[in-house]
């Protein structure tokens, strides 16, 4: 059965170029939007899995996908949401659709939190 997912409108693609990455709230939910070299567009969740930094104030480097948080230097690849140091730390993605300039974004509507945390003892490091 497929799931019930809301699409809500989150920018425009003027606000959104290329190798940009913006942190929208979206039903109440903070999401990371990234616009990749090439024009692919992901959503994942916008705090970090490790102690819920805000992942768009991290570095992030359009020309490798990969963004270092803020906090800790945990490392994610915004291709794939896949994290690298540590790796296993997989951020959750949202499906997206892109129509008339505008960029949506699918939230399921499962009542499930659309947030990965790191474990316990992950969480602990810093
Ligand atoms: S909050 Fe992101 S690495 Fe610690």
């Amino acid at each position: 059965m497929s799931q019930a997912v809301r699409w809500v409108d989150a920018l425009s693609l003027d606000e959104l170029w290329e190798g940009d990455i913006a942190d929208v709230e979206l039903d109440g939910e903070p999401v990371l939007l990234v616009h990749l070299p090439g024009g692919s567009i992901k959503a994942y969740q916008g705090l970090c899995p490790h102690q819920e930094v805000l992942l768009v104030d991290g570095e992030w480097d359009e020309s490798t996908g990969r963004l270092l948080c803020s906090g800790h230097r945990w490392e994610f690849d915004l291709r794939t949401g896949a994290g690298i140091n540590p790796a296993g730390c997989q951020l959750y993605q949202y499906r997206v659709a892109v129509s008339d300039d505008k960029v949506r974004v699918g939230i399921a509507q499962d009542g499930l939190s659309h947030h990965h945390r790191a474990s316990s003892s992950e969480r602990a490091q810093s």
